[in-house]
């Protein structure tokens, strides 16, 4: 179980990669300027390398993220095209109109809040710290003292750590399980990422890696949809209260272990 994991964070990274290089002939959708009602299918844009909440297990997609948006798409009675990319694309690609919602973990914030409607919350998380497990830094003070911290970047985690330690400190990756990886082979010192993935990617790597106890502010997730889009935005809000009221949010949680 733990190597197929392995593998599958492993591949997620590939993945990106390869599907990074294919995203320049992906279609531009429309749905910034015209009202979505009469389309078919909406397409979703995430950064797949972000556990339990959306990551690839071979060609499939998989997570929360992924199989609440499909239940949306389900609700709303149209088909849903997931497009993974940076998660940093994320937010300004919703609001040029090229995805028709991202859903991929994003906190809502002020700062997107200016580029982009929130849908509704529909999951809290923190930041964590993830140190190798032999690791002297013992809290969030003692990364003061470090020299490396990894983020994903654009991340909540990559402004947070900025913030606290200082732009000198930070080392940015597009794709979160390379930030994992140079935590691993010894390229940052500590990496900062929502609690869930975290965990995640500690189960994936035996041993080798722990989670510090942190004081980060509760953060919210919510789908972003474009601010010209405010049917799609309520249509998403009513599925979510639909989706949570008949029992569906909290089985795709349970499924991934995440309700806890
Ligand atoms: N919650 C954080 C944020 O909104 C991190 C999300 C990263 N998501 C991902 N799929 N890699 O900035």
């Amino acid at each position: 179980m733990k190597m197929k994991k392995m593998t599958a964070l492993g591949l997620a990274a590939l993945m990106t990669l390869s599907i990074l290089t294919a995203c320049g002939s992906a279609k531009t959708g429309d749905s910034g300027k015209t009202n979505s009602a009469k389309k078919d299918t909406l397409t979703m844009a995430t950064s797949a390398d972000f556990p339990p909440y959306e990551y690839m297990e071979g060609n499939d997609y998989k997570g929360i993220d992924i199989e609440l948006s499909k239940a949306i798409a389900d609700k709303i009675g149209v088909k849903l095209e997931v497009q993974n990319v940076p998660f940093d694309s994320i937010v300004a690609g919703v609001q040029a109109g090229k995805y028709d919602f991202g859903m991929s973990g994003i906190t809502i914030n002020d700062e997107r809040k200016q580029s982009v409607n929130f849908s509704d919350p529909y999951i809290t998380a923190v930041q964590s710290i993830i140190v190798k497990s032999d690791s002297s830094i013992a809290d969030k003070d003692a990364l003061k003292t470090v020299n490396k911290i990894g983020v994903q970047t654009g991340t909540t985690g990559d402004s947070d750590a900025t913030k606290d330690y200082g732009e000198d400190k930070i080392t940015r990756y597009t794709v979160a399980t390379d930030a994992v990886q140079a935590l691993m082979t010894g390229k940052v010192d500590a990496v900062i990422i929502d609690n869930k993935p975290a965990q995640e990617y500690v189960k994936a790597n035996g041993s080798a890696l722990k989670i510090l106890p942190t004081a980060y502010e509760e953060e919210q997730y919510a789908a972003a949809v474009n601010k010209n889009n405010e049917d799609l935005q309520k249509k998403i809000n009513q599925a979510i209260k639909d989706l949570k009221a008949d029992g569906t949010v909290d089985k795709i949680l349970a499924k991934y272990e995440a309700n806890k």
